[in-house]
Parts: structure tokens; sequence; C-alpha cells
């Protein structure tokens, strides 16, 4: 999904104050009980969070949305591709709600269904369709998932990742893993593959840039994705904190570049970043890398740690952070007045296919816990 358009809020949100706004928002909840849940994904404000019912990864908040029965909206403080999931796992006819419509996934949006379909066809002509095993990470568009069912392939989760892209490896010759080079990289690596096995797909090039005898010697394609966020990591950071202090231990997302992964003690999703600094002991020196509203967080519900960000510059996802108290109030009012807005639904054919993967997803993840 490109960014989409999201309306300006109509009078009076922009202009309450935190306390009107927390004040309605509570009122709304009050109204609906255990009818209306909010979910937050771990990166967005703390406010968001600290009014949330469930916070969590990907896979946990998809599989959260997929065990919902008792309510009938789920409002989802996250971005697109997540709410797209809560809406295809859903059990009944909740309505799923993204308060801000310009939510999307920067990472997400750099694989186009079309040049994804493209780039198989065109690897299709030179490797046997049956030893391709497509793998698309889940942010990426529902149509997306669905192109994956329908060929056999499967979608992983930062915290599954290591599990399915082994299974991946092992049902198939080749692997096509979209649309982040960073966790496909640095998964496959992980699990022993050599780097001059990996090539890169670059999706604005014929044969992905890559001339048919390297497609042929390619066991991982990787394609040229990538989360702007995760970007601003490097090694050298990592080098300049340890120097000043080598008691700082290193934990970064597998978004991040294999140097900064290469050089960190320990690498996993949101959650197993939040678990690992949680569970280690007091006076404990972590230095993170993943977005900036998470780092703050635990730097916050640790206080006898000391938490940094790798990149003492670092921002915040701007996409997740476009969920603010003014779009909650809105969004929820307009539910509340029977007039829920910014829906979001996948439709069929694509909406079939790709529970069928998700729920793939789900039970192969069951006893994942990285
Ligand atoms: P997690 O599944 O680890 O929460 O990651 C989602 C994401 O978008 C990270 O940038
Ligand atoms: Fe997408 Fe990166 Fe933001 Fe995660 S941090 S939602 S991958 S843009």
């Amino acid at each position: 999904m490109a960014i989409a358009y999201q309306s300006p809020l109509p009078a009076p949100y922009p202009t309450l104050s935190e306390s009107q706004m927390r004040a309605r928002i509570q009122a709304v909840r009050n109204h609906f009980g255990n009818k209306l849940v909010i979910l937050a994904h771990h990166y967005q404000r703390p406010e968001i969070v600290e009014l949330s019912d469930i916070r969590g990864d990907s896979l946990q908040l998809a599989q959260y949305a997929a065990k919902q029965s008792e309510a009938d909206f789920i409002v989802f403080c996250g971005v697109h591709f997540m709410a797209e999931g809560a809406d295809i796992l859903k059990t009944g006819n909740q309505i799923v709600v993204l308060p801000d419509l310009g939510a999307g996934c920067d990472m997400a949006d750099m694989a186009d269904a079309d040049d994804v379909i493209e780039a198989w066809e065109q690897l299709v002509e030179i490797l046997e369709h049956d030893s391709i095993m497509p793998v698309t990470y889940v942010n990426s568009s529902a149509a997306l998932k669905a192109f994956v069912a329908s060929k056999g392939g499967v979608i992983c989760t930062s915290s599954n990742a290591t599990k399915i892209v082994d299974w991946a490896l092992q049902e198939k010759k080749v692997l096509f893993f979209y649309p982040d080079q960073h966790l496909g990289r640095n998964t496959a690596k992980k699990l022993g593959i050599p780097l001059d096995e990996m090539n890169l797909w670059n999706p604005k090039k014929n044969y992905g840039g890559l001339s048919k005898d390297k497609i042929r010697s390619t066991k991982v394609m990787l394609w040229e994705g990538c989360c702007p966020v995760h970007m601003m990591f490097s090694a050298k950071q990592i080098d300049a904190i340890r120097t000043k202090d080598p008691e700082f231990k290193i934990i970064s997302h597998p978004e991040c570049a294999m140097e900064v992964v290469d050089k960190s003690d320990c690498a996993g999703s949101t959650d197993f970043i939040v678990k690992t600094i949680a569970a280690s002991p007091a006076g404990s020196k972590w230095a993170v890398g993943t977005e900036l509203n998470l780092v703050n967080r635990i730097a916050k519900e640790n206080p006898d740690k000391t938490i940094v960000s790798i990149n003492p510059f670092m921002c915040l996802c701007g996409t997740m952070n476009r969920i603010d108290l003014p779009h909650l109030t809105w969004a929820l009012e307009q539910i509340q007045q029977g007039t829920p807005q910014n829906i979001i639904q996948v439709h069929e054919p694509n909406r079939s296919l790709a529970k069928l993967a998700l729920e793939r997803m789900l039970e192969m993840s069951r006893t994942s816990s990285k």
C-alpha cells in the first residue's frame, strides 16, 4: 500500500487538550467494554501504548487478532499491513479500524505486487518452477501474502523467521525472500548459507540486474528492500559505544544490516528485545538497535539499567507515529456514533489466500520462541 491519504481531522480534534482526549477515549471505552479492543505495536507512542489493551510484536498481534471473538471492533494502532492481517485473521464480523490511513510501512511499500509477480515470472523462466520457495516477510501487502500462498510459499515475522526460512530451505532448492533483504540475509546467514550464494534482486532492472548464470547459482534471492529506520544503525556506532564503555551489550532487530547484527550480542523481534532486557540483571547496560519509541519505553520500564540507542541521533518510525491521541479519539468517537472510518478490509480473492498463508505461519510458529 502506498501511503494513503488521511483527511485532516475535523474540529474539535486538533485543538483538544490531552486530558480532554483521554477523558473522551475513556468514555468510549466505558461505553463498549470488551466489545472494543485497542491493539498497539511496540513502536507506538507512549500514550497510545498506555491506552491499549494489548501491545506486542507483529506475530503476537496477529495471534491476538486471530483469537478475538468477544469484540465487535478492533482498533489497530500500528501500520497498514498489520491492520490488514487482523482483518484477515479475525474470527467473526469484527470491524478493523486504523486510526490514521497514512500509517503505512515504508519497507512494505518497497515490494509492489506487480513487480514481485514479474520477478517470479523471470525467475521461473531460468530456474525450474518447482525449485523456488517464495517467502514474504509479514511487512507486505495482502496481495503479496496471497501471492506466496498461490505458489505454495510462506509468511514469516521477525520472531519466527529462523524457523520458517529453515523449513523453506529444506523444502526447495532456492529461496525467494521479500521485501526485506536484511532480515532475509541475516536469517539465511544464521542458517549457514554462504554470502556468495545470496543475490540481490533489483526490481527496477530486467532479471533483477543479474546475469542468467548468477541467477542459476543463487540459493537465496533477496529483494532489494529495507527498513529506512533500521538502516540508521551502523557497525561504527557499535564500535564507538564499546570503546567508550565495554560493559555495554548490544541488542538489535534483524531488520538491521548484517554488519550491525553480526556485531550485536543478540538480535531478535521487538518482543525478544523487550523480554531480553527485562530479564537481564540490575545494573546491565544495553545499546539497542530498533525504533526510538520502544528504546525510550524500555529505558523507562527498566530504571535499574542503562538503556541507550545504538545511534545517538536516532529517530522514530514516522508512519507508526502518525497514530496519535487526536486520531485515536476521532476514530473511537466515529465508531461510537455508528459511522466508523478508516475500516481496513481485505477483499477476495486475496483474502482467502492470504488467510491460508497467515494461518499456516501461525501454525508453524507455535513452537518458535525468537
Ligand atoms: P516486530 O515483528 O519485531 O515487531 O517488527 C515489526 C517491524 O515493523 C519492525 O520494524
Ligand atoms: Fe516498517 Fe520500518 Fe516502520 Fe517497521 S520500523 S513499520 S519496517 S518502516
